[in-house]
C-alpha cells in the first residue's frame, strides 16, 4: 500500500510538497513504515504504511476502535510501535528522546486547566520548557492572536464558548511550534454549527502557520472539508487512501463507498467484460447494469456496482435505454431545501435513494409518496467494486 500511498498525492487544496534543495524530500515529511501495534491479543494497527507531505493536512478516518488514536499516539511517541518504524523529517522517532520530538498532540478531550486563565493555559508548556519570560510573553501573545483569542487572555475556560475553548487548546498546541501537529477528534466537543465554522477557521490557521497536521476524525464530512488527503481505516488497516475527491468518486471497496458518503449498492455478476465497458446481471433491477469501464476478472465474477444518490435521475415515464434503470414507488421523501432525497422502493424490493434538485423535481411535477416513478443513471455513474 505504501507505494500507492505516496504516489497518490493529488489535487488537494494544500501544497503536496516537492523535493527541497537540502535533499530531504518534503513529500516524505512523515513516513510510517509497516507499523504494527499489538496490545496483548489485540492487533490495533496492522502493517500501516503512509507518507505525509510537509504542510499537508491529512485525515485518518474510520469507525470507532479501528486504530486511529493508537496510530496517532505512536506518532506522538506516547506508544512504542510493536514493529515497523516512524520517521519525522528524516529522523527515526524511536531514537529521539521525548523532549526532542518535534510533535505536539491535541487530545480527543482537550481539557484546559480550569483554574488557569487562557493566557496561563497557553503559556504552561513553554514555562515547563524554561523559555525566558520575554520570549514566552511574545509567543503566547502571537499564538492567541493567531486564533483570535487575544482579547480573552484573562478569562478562565468556563467563561468561554466551546469553540473558543477549542481555539485556546489549539493555541496551546501551536505555541510550542511543533513541526507536526496531531489532532485527535479536535471538534468532538462542539455542536454542529460551531463545528462547521471552526473547521474552516482551523484550516486557515494551519495554512498560515504552515504546520504539517495529521488529524483523526470519525466524521467523514469533516475529513472531506478539511483534509488535502485522507486514509480510510478499518480494523487496523488502511482500506483506501487519496484526496477526498478520489475516495468519494472512486471508492475501491464496499467499505469505502459506504463510509465516505452514502451510496446505492447493486450486487450482481459480470456477464460481459470488455476494456471499455462491462455488463452486470442483477436481481435488484429489471434491467442490466452497464458501466463504461472494464475490469479484469473472469465472467460470472460477483461484483457490486456503487451509484451515488446524486447520480440518479427520477422520471415518470419508462426510460428508453435498456440498462441502468428500475421501476418502483416513492416510499419516503426527505426535503432538504435545494434538493430532496427520494427513497424509491423497486419492484424487486430493493430501495434506491436518489438526490434530486428542486428544479429537476418541478420538471416532473414533484412526485409524492406512493407515486410510481423510474430511476435511471448513465454508464459513467457506476463504480465497479470487487471487494
Ligand atoms: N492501552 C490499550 N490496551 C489494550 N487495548 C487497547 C489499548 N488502546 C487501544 N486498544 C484497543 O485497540 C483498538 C484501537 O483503539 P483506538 O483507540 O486506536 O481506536 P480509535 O480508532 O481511536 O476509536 P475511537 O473512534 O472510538 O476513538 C481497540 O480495539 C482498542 O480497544
Ligand atoms: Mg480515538
Amino acid at each position: 500500500m505504501s507505494d500507492q500511498a505516496s504516489s497518490q498525492a493529488g489535487s488537494g487544496a494544500r501544497p503536496m510538497g516537492m523535493a527541497s534543495a537540502e535533499g530531504t524530500s518534503t513529500e516524505n515529511f512523515v513516513q510510517i513504515v509497516d507499523v504494527v501495534k499489538k496490545f496483548d491479543e489485540t492487533v490495533a494497527v496492522k502493517n500501516v504504511s503512509l507518507s505525509v507531505a510537509k504542510g499537508e493536512l491529512f485525515a485518518l478516518l474510520g469507525s470507532s476502535g479501528c486504530g486511529k488514536s493508537t496510530l496517532l499516539r505512536m506518532l506522538a511517541g506516547f506508544e512504542a510501535v510493536t514493529s515497523g518504524k516512524i520517521l519525522i523529517d528524516g529522523e527515526d522517532l524511536a531514537t529521539l528522546p521525548p523532549y526532542r520530538r518535534p510533535v505536539n498532540m491535541m487530545f480527543q478531550s482537550y481539557a484546559l486547566f480550569p483554574h488557569m486563565t487562557v493566557e496561563a493555559n497557553v503559556a504552561f508548556g513553554l514555562k515547563q520548557e524554561g523559555v525566558p519570560k520575554a520570549e514566552l510573553k511574545d509567543r503566547v501573545h502571537d499564538a492567541l492572536e493567531l486564533v483570535q483569542m487575544g482579547r480573552f487572555a484573562k478569562r478562565k475556560p468556563h467563561q468561554l464558548s466551546g469553540g473558543q475553548q477549542q481555539r485556546v487548546a489549539l493555541a496551546r498546541s501551536l505555541v510550542k511550534r511543533p513541526k507536526l501537529l496531531l489532532l485527535d477528534e479536535p471538534m468532538s466537543a462542539l455542536d454542529k454549527q460551531i463545528r462547521q465554522r471552526t473547521q474552516i477557521e482551523l484550516v486557515n490557521i494551519l495554512d498560515r502557520v504552515g504546520v504539517t497536521c495529521i488529524m483523526v476524525t470519525h466524521d467523514q464530512e469533516e475529513a472531506m472539508t478539511m483534509a488535502s488527503r485522507l486514509a480510510v481505516m478499518s480494523e487496523g488497516s488502511i482500506v483506501q487512501l487519496g484526496t477526498p475527491h478520489e475516495v468519494y468518486e472512486y471508492p475501491n471497496s464496499r467499505f469505502s463507498a459506504e463510509f465516505i458518503g452514502s451510496t446505492n449498492l447493486f450486487d450482481g455478476h459480470v456477464i460481459e467484460d470488455e476494456p471499455d465497458h462491462i455488463f452486470v446481471e442483477t436481481s435488484d433491477l429489471p434491467s442490466q447494469l452497464y458501466v463504461n469501464h472494464g475490469i479484469t476478472g473472469p465472467l460470472g465474477m460477483p461484483v457490486t456496482i456503487s451509484v451515488r444518490p446524486e447520480r440518479i435521475a427520477l422520471t415518470r415515464k419508462p426510460p428508453e435505454g435498456a440498462y441502468n434503470w428500475g421501476r418502483g414507488t416513492v416510499s419516503n421523501i426527505a426535503y432538504l431545501g435545494g434538493h430532496s432525497l427520494y427513497h424509491v422502493k423497486l419492484d424487486s424490493g430493493k430501495t434506491v435513494v436518489a438526490s434530486v434538485s428542486s428544479l429537476a423535481l418541478s420538471e416532473i411535477e414533484t412526485p409524492t409518496w406512493g407515486d410510481e416513478v423510474y430511476v435511471r443513471w448513465s454508464a459513467s455513474a457506476g463504480v465497479v467494486l470487487t471487494s
